[in-house]
């Protein structure tokens, strides 16, 4: 059940109408259910509640938002980070340090020696050079870093060639046939507690098959590395579980990906950690805009909506899909093309697709926009950073301002020399 519903004709967010948080917030703003976020996660963890030992780590940049991230750790989350900005974030949302993962195919030495500081729970090595680095940190700290090897399984998640990670040609991870000999190597390091080895092969994930040929790899290599006398206590799992984007589109539930993940890791003694994050946060937000004109077209008409690819950046890099709706529906249906203001022609929604008909000054909203949503927002063409507001049953609150140019322009500076 969506906590995001029409009620006598109006679409809600919980209990709070989402004409009322337009009219108190403006437009556009990113509006966030917490229910649904909470829903998300108990589905999660009861689904793979068929596991043994599980560690859940929620992937910090679907969603970063402070509030956000301190549902999460409420609902007993651990974090997945990958840059210093995300451990402040994680640590500030109350994570314990333990519970934090450290992911990133590009983390600096200071990053490293920053986690190394706080404490964090498990470094996930990409790169030999980055493990022999971690591990002479952690010595000159006086330490030992939990560490797993992140192993490129070579397989096609089938998703959207931009966020898919785990082909041999991608950047991620060591080439699983390297692995052995990698993993001696660093677990003969003073500064390294070695205990196990991680792959992540994409995001959003439709079909749960290529997920089970990469544990299966993974499984076999678990057992080469125990065979040559190391231990191995966890397995790092990664993301990567799809969300229904489009009405009638069907995705694994929690209760299937944990059936398939208990098939395919059966006798493997480890504690399993996962690093979900569309899937907690997608569904759990939507970006509220409103119509500023409807303007004839060649074919159909364009819908220009004041929300645009800076605010939502997904359709306009991944072609992804974003349902839209009026907030109050008239029962009447249109074919448009949707747009925003800004200055390209990739800043177009939907082309030629059939929408609640809508007119100038309507109340819309673009669906599933609760991961990879605000955090990708920028200020391109100088138009503000967008709000986000959290629903908490019949209340809610501003959980990121409206950031407008004058706030980026102070953070500027013409120099002297340019001005004498
Ligand atoms: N773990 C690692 C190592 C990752 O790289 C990612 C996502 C995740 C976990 C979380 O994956 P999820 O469960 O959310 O699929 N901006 C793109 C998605 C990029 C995903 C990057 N890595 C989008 O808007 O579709």
């Amino acid at each position: 059940m969506s906590r995001f519903a029409l009620r006598n004709g109006e679409l809600f967010a919980e209990d709070v109408p989402l004409s009322r948080i337009a009219a108190e917030v403006g437009t556009p703003v990113y509006v966030y259910s917490r229910r649904q976020l909470e829903d998300n996660a108990d589905a999660l963890r009861y689904g793979l509640g068929i596991l043994p030992r599980v560690h859940l780590a929620y992937a910090i940049k679907a969603n970063p938002n402070l509030a956000v991230v301190n549902v999460l750790a409420k609902c007993g989350y651990g974090a997945d980070i990958v840059s210093g900005g995300e451990m402040a974030r994680a640590l500030a949302a109350g994570m314990a340090p333990d519970d934090i993962v450290f992911s990133g195919v590009g983390k600096t030495v200071a990053e490293l020696d920053a986690a190394l500081a706080a404490r964090v729970g498990q470094f996930n090595i990409e790169i030999e050079e980055e493990g022999a680095i971690l591990g002479d940190l952690a010595v000159a700290r006086g330490t030992r870093a939990q560490a797993v090897l992140r192993v490129n399984p070579d397989v096609d998640a089938g998703t959207h060639a931009k966020i898919s990670t785990g082909k041999a040609e991608n950047k991620f991870g060591v080439a699983i046939s390297d692995a052995p000999a990698i993993y001696a190597r660093l677990a003969a390091l003073p500064g390294l507690a070695m205990r196990g080895v991680a792959a992540h092969i994409g995001s959003q994930i439709a079909d749960l098959a290529p997920l089970e040929t990469t544990y299966r790899r993974i499984g076999a290599l678990v057992a080469e590395l125990r065979a040559a006398g190391h231990d191995v206590t966890h397995v790092d799992l990664g993301g990567g579980f799809g969300v229904a984007y489009r009405p009638g589109e069907v995705y694994p539930t929690p209760r299937e990906i944990g059936a398939m993940v208990a098939r395919a890791t059966a006798g493997w003694d480890v504690t399993l950690m996962f690093e979900p994050g569309r899937v907690i946060a997608g569904d759990a937000g939507l970006l509220l805009t409103q119509v500023i004109w409807v303007k004839p077209g060649t074919g159909h008409p364009w819908v220009i909506v004041d929300a645009a690819m800076n605010d939502l950046a997904r359709p306009a890099l991944y072609d992804a899909h974003h349902e839209f709706g009026a907030v109050r529906p008239s029962g009447t249906r249109m074919t448009a093309n949707l747009a925003g203001p800004v200055c390209e022609s990739g800043d177009t929604f939907a082309k030629a697709r059939e929408i609640d008909a809508v007119v100038r000054g309507d109340l819309a909203v673009l669906y599933t926009a609760g991961a990879y949503g605000a955090t990708m927002a920028s200020t391109y063409n100088s138009r503000a950073l967008v709000p986000e507001v959290l629903v908490d049953g019949d209340r809610y609150a501003i959980v990121a301002d409206r950031i407008g140019a004058d706030t980026i322009m102070a953070a500027e500076r013409v120099p002297e020399w340019l001005t004498a």
